[in-house]
């Protein structure tokens, strides 16, 4: 049996307060529609058709790269019109599957038995609700069979105590979609073409409504607003740490750690509090991450550890390295085994050879470092002339003196010492020590300026 996903997105979002359309408000660093499109991607579907209306242009334009069958409905007048733009898209002999982009912490496997349930007639997903206000209620009849769903603005006051809702998903044949769809009326509180009248609408043709109940509420919470953005951010983060803790990550308080993205631990990794890790992050085995790491696209060795507040985005680390306490490594930084980068260091598009070490307040940018070089404290790459970037480069074994200003393009070359203060814009020879300093005076009868009164 092939399945056709249908994911509503149309609407406006009005009480986001945003002019940004509500399904690209960020979950975990993604629109809250990527998570929609993952989950409806894990049920292997034949089509993922999306209907988008307001703010169309914009949310197309989010996902350039996906197979995806975009709809646009316009005017946006209720979920069942939503669904009946889509129709063309649904082969016949298909189960439907209707989704909400608003509605992004539902798990593959909670559809896929919706879905088994919708095979030969329709079923809704349904949860209970200690506070149902504003959703749509469940109606079973005496013998338990579900009869219809009334929305909250056109239930009676006996309805609204009803705890059982509608999350908003259901499954249907595509056949059996278009007449219902084609029957629906919009005289209602909204004046809308509601998609839950189809219920009652099966019902009295005699035919079955099947009804799965959600185990938790939070699984399939709708966000309308920035509260429940912010709380579903927590649930889904609070869903990452647990997944972590079971492959064996240590947490040193799993309320306390974000993953936007894809976050890949070997055996033994640790990660301190605070720590946000962002699209794809590689830690591999006994890593440890201290407190305040912001770590993006990057790939650190095993054993590693990266100290409170450093800041690493494209990175790679080798293995056993020292990076940090408030280290910053940028693009193209390439650290290898067993370096260190201290306090202060900020690195971008360098390699950083094997056991060298730049401890403290340095610019290493567009550089070449071979291995166990040393880096004093205050180095600087001047890598930019005001119109172009230029390399550095420096062998192994050399040793850079404090406060040195290395003039690019320049070179540095193996067991070549350089002293302390010196502006290097010449290259220096292998295994001699080179100094540009001037020489030091001292000035007698210098009296020092006082203020005026
Ligand atoms: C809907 C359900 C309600 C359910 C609740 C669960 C209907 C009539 N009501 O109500 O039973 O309890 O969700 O959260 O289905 N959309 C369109 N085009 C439109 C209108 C809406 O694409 O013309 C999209 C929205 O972008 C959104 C989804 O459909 O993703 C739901 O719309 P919304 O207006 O939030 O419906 P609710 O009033 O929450
Ligand atoms: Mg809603």
């Amino acid at each position: 049996m092939n399945i056709s996903v249908v994911i509503l997105a149309a609407g406006q979002g009005t009480r986001m307060r945003s002019s940004l359309p509500k399904v690209l408000h960020p979950l975990a660093g993604q629109p809250m529609l990527a998570h929609a499109i993952a989950t409806s991607e894990a049920l292997a579907p034949e089509n993922i058709c999306i209907v988008c209306g307001h703010g169309a242009d914009q949310v197309k334009a989010a996902f350039p790269d996906k197979n995806l069958q975009w709809v646009l409905q316009d005017p946006q007048i209720g979920t069942g019109d939503a669904v009946k733009q889509a129709l063309p898209h649904l082969p016949q002999d298909n189960v439907a599957i209707i989704i909400f982009g608003d509605v992004p912490l539902v798990k593959p496997s909670t559809i896929s038995s919706l879905v088994s349930s919708g095979v030969d007639g329709p079923a809704v997903l349904t949860v209970i609700e200690e506070n149902p206000s504003g959703y749509g209620r469940i109606i079973r009849d005496s013998s338990g069979a579900v009869v219809a769903i009334v929305e909250d603005k056109d239930a009676t006051e006996a309805e609204r105590t009803i705890n059982e809702v509608n999350t908003g998903l259901l499954a249907c044949p595509v056949k059996m979609l278009g007449p219902w769809l084609n029957a629906l009326q919009s005289e209602n509180a909204q004046g809308e073409y509601y998609l839950t009248d189809i219920v009652a609408i099966a019902v009295n043709e005699g035919i079955k409504v099947a009804a799965v109940t959600a185990n938790s509420a939070s699984e399939v919470m709708g966000i309308n607003d920035k509260q429940q953005l912010a709380h579903a951010e927590r649930l889904y983060q609070a869903r990452i740490a647990e997944h972590l803790m079971a492959e064996g990550v240590t947490l040193f308080d799993p309320a306390r750690i974000d993953v936007r993205g894809q976050l890949h631990c070997g055996k033994d990794v640790s990660i301190d509090i605070n720590a946000v890790f962002i699209d794809d992050v590689t830690l591999g085995d006994n890593v440890s991450i201290g407190p305040n790491c912001v770590i993006s696209n990057s790939v650190i060795g095993s054993g590693s550890s990266i100290k409170a507040n450093s800041v690493l985005e494209a990175a790679v680390v080798g293995a056993s390295c020292e990076i940090g306490p408030f280290a910053r490594l940028r693009a193209e930084s390439d650290v290898r085994d067993h370096a260190r980068v201290g306090n202060f260091v900020e690195i971008k598009k360098t390699v950083l050879g094997e056991g060298s070490k730049a401890n403290h307040l340095t610019y290493l940018g567009d550089a070449e470092i071979g291995s166990n070089v040393n880096v004093g404290c205050g180095t600087i790459t001047c890598n930019y002339d005001g119109a172009q970037k230029h390399k550095t480069v420096i062998g192994d074994n050399a040793f850079i003196g404090s406060g040195v200003e290395l003039v690019a393009p320049v070179t540095v070359e193996e067991g070549a010492t350089i002293g302390a203060g010196s502006t290097i814009s010449k290259d220096a020879p292998e295994g001699k020590l080179t100094l540009e300093r001037a020489q030091q005076k001292t000035i007698s009868g210098w009296i020092r300026p006082t203020k005026n009164k």
